[in-house]
């Protein structure tokens, strides 16, 4: 295996988020508004996205070079055709977890393949208990009970501890937030509540409906006294917090009024083979075209170890609403 990389700011390389496909079942309010993301909207076509072998290829180089998590992302990543034979590639590879990030409602049909081609773990988003309010924010019309089913399925399949992701925007499904503690509270989920972000430049976000997940931490605490636990690794984005009567735990991710960039490990693979090295990019690197043009692994493994070491992004310490503002990639392409 190669040596481990470092950015400008001192930072190695250990997570790996792969986008595969920029289409989703959902039309999330925060992430992709229906009145961008309707029929005209330009999605990728096949040509254009990395097969299985190219991601392969580009994911056996990065754990090469340290790599230790994969998290399959989208889009909605169980849209993407034969994703678990990609799943049963990138499991093979040694030393890495890999583990994948979804809305949940393929689960019920998925979860047990998932699981027997390798996959460790899932993390679901759900973001109201309240039907009417969950439909209105997917804006595509699926009930909490289709997300509730995909939860118990992937329970069901060993693919737990599962993570649930709540996205909250203040005045829109703030009022949830009990109710989804409760509910959560004895589960064995984790729960946890992620600040309404920036990202793209579709969403029309603004500081006014963030809600700081101090704010939440209070609210729950009122109702079932909590502890901060401490992180399970250097660098962990959301904050752990446990139920001091033994109801298990949540988190928060404070990308807003915390910033964790100084610990940030992440590089993300879009669908169509362009390398990030942040969320809130503009721009991405292009492997693809590196690839089908034939280098090989050395050229291609030097190729990612410029983009890593000149990495300088931090754009959670520096955001304003000028940044908000600029025309950065969409969330449905990167996948979070
Ligand atoms: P595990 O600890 O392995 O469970 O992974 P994780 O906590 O990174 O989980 P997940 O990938 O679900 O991340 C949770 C959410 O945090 C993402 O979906 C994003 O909304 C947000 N997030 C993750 N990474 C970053 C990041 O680098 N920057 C910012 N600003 N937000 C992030
Ligand atoms: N702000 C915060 N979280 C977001 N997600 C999608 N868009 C946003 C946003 N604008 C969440 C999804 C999912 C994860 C991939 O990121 O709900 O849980
Ligand atoms: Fe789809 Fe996830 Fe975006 Fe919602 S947040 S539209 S489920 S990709
Ligand atoms: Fe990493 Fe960019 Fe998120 Fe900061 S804003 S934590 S640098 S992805």
């Amino acid at each position: 295996a190669g040596e481990a990389f470092f950015d400008r700011r001192g930072r190695g390389l250990r997570d790996l988020r792969i986008s595969v496909t920029d289409r989703c079942n959902f039309r999330c309010v925060y992430c992709m508004p229906r009145a961008v993301f309707d029929d005209s909207y330009n999605f990728l076509n096949r040509r254009e996205l990395l097969s299985f072998e190219e991601i392969l290829r580009v994911a056996r180089l990065f754990v090469d070079r340290g790599v230790k998590k994969i998290r399959i992302t989208g889009g909605e990543p169980l849209l993407r055709k034969n994703i678990e034979r990609l799943i049963e590639m990138l499991a093979r590879l040694d030393g890495v977890e890999v583990t994948l990030t979804t809305n949940g409602v393929l689960l019920p049909k998925m979860a047990r393949t998932l699981k027997d081609v390798g996959l460790q773990r899932v993390t679901v988003s759900l973001d109201a208990l309240d039907d009417a309010l969950f439909r209105r924010m997917n804006d595509a019309n699926y009930p909490v009970a289709k997300v509730l089913e995909g939860i118990a399925a992937a329970h069901a399949a060993g693919l737990g501890p599962i993570k649930v992701n709540m996205v909250v925007k203040r005045g829109t499904n703030d009022g949830d937030i009990e109710a989804m503690a409760s509910h959560f509270r004895h589960s064995g989920h984790i729960l946890r509540f992620i600040e309404f972000m920036d990202v793209g430049a579709s969403n029309g976000w603004n500081m006014g409906e963030v809600l700081p997940s101090q704010d939440i931490i209070t609210r729950i605490d009122r109702l079932y006294p909590l502890q901060a636990v401490d992180p399970n690794y250097s660098g962990e984005v959301a904050e752990r917090w446990r139920y001091r009567d033994g109801g298990g735990e949540i988190g928060v991710i404070s990308s807003v009024t915390q910033a964790f960039c100084a610990t940030c490990t992440r590089v993300r693979l879009s669908t169509e083979g362009k390398l990030y090295t942040c969320l809130f990019a503009q721009h991405g690197h292009d492997l693809r075209s590196l690839l089908r043009a034939g280098a090989d692994d050395a050229a291609v493994d030097a190729a990612i170890a410029q983009v890593w070491q000149n990495r300088d992004d931090r754009y959670s310490e520096i955001r304003t609403a000028e940044t908000a503002a600029r025309q950065k990639i969409e969330m449905s392409y990167i996948g979070g």
